[in-house]
């Protein structure tokens, strides 16, 4: 068979299997509300437009700014000739941001996460990961010639039994997502720092889905759970509450970040962030910093939505996150329930395996600061009905 025989035979299983994933077209900008098309006006329940600066005005007017200061694309890599005094002035942000001494800026944290291991550790070294790390980090993590050695989500125990499984070791990196993308819980961190200081590792956060969203200044799960400046290094995206539009970084030590610049792959190899991003970005975090009320709408936005839908008998995982997942189990029935919702005006997507663990398929609720009570109403309303017509009660999806 050919390779294309192959591939097409796959695409035929999914599509009968209800497992297809569809992507629906936007007419409008990222928002609490979208024109999805041939669907019309629909409230956007699944971005992680956190804190609803996708579409902001300050932050596009920065990057129309940034496009007449600095045009649309540098056409080249950081240190050939990709480099301009505001790719500085985001790294200094960043590092005055998370309390850090520098950063280093990425294509994507997905880049970010590709390029930190493989360039820091080698076979005399070990990295310890959490099993339910970001795609990216169990990409990175492959990419690395040093032990490796995973422990269960968030099990402290494991956690224990993982170090001392790589003792020995010239150098242990610890690698955890501060915010687990498909759950909405939190690492453990607290537990995690005194950890691994006492085994002499060095602790790097992913903290895309907590930077800007949690803590009471958007500092993050660190910031959340009481142990901000006291991880060694972190990760995170300009993705997804920092405007949404692209880009990560690295940020920790200067030595870190120094030797980053020098060998990680995906920054020596890869386009310097169009002007209009960095100025962006910029703006985002001054945003964040000058009004506090992002964060904290996104929180009581969270807690209504939470409550009121436990209220009404859905059972959702519990937490703080922003990120509020519906466990369904079926694949095949998430993604229909994700479709009843779309009909009924509620973008909200259905998570299935691979994506997933295996029976776990779920519908991935994201809040943002940007929903009004109206919106999540809505969106409970809509929900509620769904579950029932699906019979999915709260019994049901309480595993
Ligand atoms: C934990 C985590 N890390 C990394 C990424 C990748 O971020 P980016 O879109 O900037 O590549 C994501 C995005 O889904 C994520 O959830």
């Amino acid at each position: 068979m050919s390779l294309l025989n192959v591939l097409a035979g796959e695409l035929d299983q999914m599509t009968t299997a209800g497992t297809l994933k569809r992507e629906l077209a936007l007419k409008s900008p990222q928002g609490p509300v979208v024109n999805v098309e041939g669907k019309g006006e629909v409230v956007m329940l699944t971005s992680n437009n956190y804190l609803g600066l996708a579409n902001h005005p300050a932050i596009v007017e920065a990057a129309e700014k940034a496009e007449r200061d600095f045009g649309y694309g540098l056409a080249s890599v950081r240190f050939i000739c990709g480099t301009q005094t505001i790719h500085r002035d985001l790294e200094a942000r960043i590092a005055k941001f998370f309390g850090t001494e520098d950063a280093i800026l990425y294509g994507s944290c997905w880049n970010a996460n590709e390029g930190l291991f493989q360039t820091v550790t080698t076979e005399n070294d070990a990295i310890v990961s959490d099993e339910l790390n970001h795609a990216s980090i169990i990409d990175g993590i492959r990419l690395a010639k040093a032990k490796k050695e995973r422990f269960r989500n968030r099990d402290i125990n494991d956690f224990r039994r993982a170090l001392e499984a790589v003792r020995g070791s010239r150098n242990i990196l610890v690698m955890t997502d501060g915010v687990f993308s498909m759950e909405g819980s939190l690492a453990p961190l607290p537990e995690m720092v005194k950890i691994s200081q006492e085994h002499g590792a060095f602790l790097v956060v992913d903290d895309s889905h907590g930077t800007g969203v949690l803590g009471r200044t958007g500092r993050g799960t660190a910031e959340e759970l009481g142990v901000f400046g006291k991880i060694d290094a972190y990760t995170s995206t300009l993705g997804k509450a920092l405007g949404g539009s692209h880009g990560g970084f690295t940020t920790g030590p200067r030595v870190l970040v120094d030797y980053l610049r020098q060998k990680s792959r995906p920054y020596l190899f890869s386009n310097t962030l169009p002007p209009a991003v960095v100025m962006g970005s910029l703006a985002a975090f001054d945003l964040l910093d000058s009004d506090p009320s992002f964060v904290t709408r996104l929180r009581e936005n969270t807690a209504h939505f939470r409550r009121e839908l436990t209220a009404r008998g859905i059972q959702v995982r519990e937490g703080i996150s922003p990120i509020v997942p519906i466990i369904i189990g079926d694949t095949a029935k998430a993604i229909s329930m994700s479709k009843e919702l779309l009909d009924r005006g509620i973008y909200v997507s259905g998570f299935g395996f691979p994506v997933v663990p295996q029976g776990q398929a779920r519908l991935r609720c994201q809040i943002s600061a940007a929903h009004t009570r109206e919106h999540l109403d809505r969106a409970i309303g809509a929900i509620v009905e769904v579950a029932e017509k699906f019979g999915v009660t709260a019994a049901a999806v309480n595993r």
